[in-house]
């Protein structure tokens, strides 16, 4: 529990804030309503980017393991730095509560204020956590608890508050928006905890950011992530950035059980040729840093690569524990340019043999430099920590890509880009942003984008074909 003893007063507040909640999401639905009414209107707004929140995102693949994006919550806003998910709906921090295995001080923890939802809440019913929790009293708080595949979890409980979100357009909108208040968080695996203050949820399930987003009437369900090599990279929500062409698509997986972003079956290739491996599975998880094949594939990957390597100045070495497979060269490598020569690409081929959809996985798409200067794959065994059929594509092997969730037509597509600009949709749409109408969360933008040519960029904006 959160704060036993503030019961009472706590569910009367809740009282209120629930109401004022309903109020809003009805003014949200009005206006989306009123804009349908002239398709003109609509096509304009589109044209304004009006609906499609954009993120700069920071990280790598390697030393960090992550990207994430800085997301204000509060008012006062307060910063907090966020791991984007796409494997997992719920969007949590880091809370004092007090905090049981918190890695941020106390000053930067969120601190709730009576701000609980109850558990008879659709967004609370709708949380799909593996342990369903009874909710006997209908205004007692949402607990969650929720675990990940590497073994690490967060138990707390469901709070609304405002979360000031910059539109596309340059707009600033302050949103209720429910998430997560993580008061005990534990971390058994081998891993030290990651430092940021929490998960940005970005999964198709009702409480995910994105689905929250469509039901506010804010912008489309569709997640855009663009992670390049050097750090940096770009998230957003709505469809405004999708290009409206050059866009491989494919379809996600409705039956399948899993909340998750599935696609297949695919078959495994090698230099484009065909390695026998067939009816692979894929979830793509941002949350992932590496990519996990099952151990079918695993092995046989394993193998090609082994046998290509055969003479060429790169042997196998168990002097580095970055990852399980690492090869040394004659010297330390400083870079991949260095080796990617002795790679080759791994293609996943969704759909069928004649025309299927390629998802491409070049060498500087599947390895690292370490800091000891092995080279290492970035493709793990799947079945050893228990993800039995299932394949996960991460962070690795969606660099240099747009990957887009499409959750209004059932999709996942990707297209090769250039994610260390930040799509300048202002500069093209005229809205008038100098980089002070950012507020605090997006200092980043000047930071990570400053130099950069984004008048090149003009093919990332769609014309808003969804
Ligand atoms: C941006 O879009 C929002 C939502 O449609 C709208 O309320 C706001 O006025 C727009 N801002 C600008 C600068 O056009
Ligand atoms: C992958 O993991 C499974 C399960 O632990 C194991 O049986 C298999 O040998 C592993 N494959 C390789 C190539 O290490």
């Amino acid at each position: 529990m959160m704060n036993p003893n503030k019961q009472q007063r706590r569910n009367l507040y809740f009282f209120f804030v629930f109401v004022f909640y309903v109020f809003i999401l009805c003014a949200r639905f009005q206006t989306s309503e009123a804009t349908k009414d002239s398709s003109a209107q609509v096509k304009l707004q589109n044209r304004r980017l009006s609906s499609t929140v954009v993120f700069p995102v920071s990280g790598n693949v390697y030393p960090l393991g992550y990207y994430y994006v800085l997301l204000n919550i509060g008012n006062p806003p307060k910063l907090f730095d966020l791991d984007i998910d796409t494997g997992s709906d719920l969007t949590w921090v880091q809370c004092d509560a007090p905090c049981n295995g918190c890695t941020k001080p106390r000053a930067k923890q969120y601190k709730p204020n009576h701000n609980t939802l109850p558990c008879s809440h659709i967004l609370c019913s709708g949380l799909d956590l593996p342990q369903d929790r009874p909710c006997a009293d209908p205004e007692d708080q949402c607990d969650y608890e929720i675990g990940y595949s590497d073994h690490a979890s967060s138990i707390g409980a469901l709070v609304t508050d405002e979360v000031p979100l910059k539109l596309a357009n340059g707009s600033i909108m302050n949103l209720r928006l429910t998430f997560g208040c993580g008061y005990d968080q534990q971390n058994p695996g081998p891993h030290p905890p990651p430092p940021t203050a929490g998960i940005l949820g970005l999964g198709r399930g009702k409480v995910g950011l994105s689905t929250q987003l469509k039901s506010l009437g804010i912008t489309k369900n569709v997640i855009v992530h663009c992670l390049s090599h050097t750090g940096k990279g770009f998230l957003s929500i709505g469809d405004e950035l999708v290009p409206s062409s050059g866009v491989t698509w494919t379809s996600l997986a409705t039956n399948s059980p899993s909340k998750n972003y599935m696609a297949g079956p695919a078959e495994l290739l090698f230099n484009d040729k065909t390695t026998g491996v067939k009816g692979i599975n894929v979830v793509f998880d941002s949350g992932s840093s590496y990519t996990y094949f099952n151990a079918e594939a695993y092995q046989a990957i394993l193998d090609l690569i082994r046998k290509d390597l055969n003479g060429k100045p790169l042997t196998d070495t168990k002097d580095d524990k970055s990852l399980p497979v690492c090869w040394k060269g004659k010297k330390p490598l400083k870079s991949l340019d260095e080796v990617k020569k002795y790679f080759k690409t791994i293609t996943l081929r969704f759909g069928n043999q004649k025309n299927g959809q390629l998802f491409q996985v070049p060498p500087e798409s599947y390895l690292i430099i370490t800091e000891k200067g092995r080279v290492c794959l970035g493709i793990l065994n799947g079945t050893e920590i228990g993800l039995e059929g299932y394949n996960i594509i991460g962070d690795i092997s969606f660099q240099g890509i747009m990957v887009i969730y499409d959750n209004e037509k059932q999709r996942i597509g990707w297209i090769s880009s250039d994610c260390d600009k930040l799509p300048n949709v202002n500069h093209d749409y005229g809205g008038d942003l100098s980089e002070e109408a950012y507020p605090i969360g997006f200092g980043l933008i000047k930071e990570l984008f400053s130099g950069s040519d984004s008048s090149k960029n003009k093919n990332l904006v769609s014309d808003g074909e969804l």
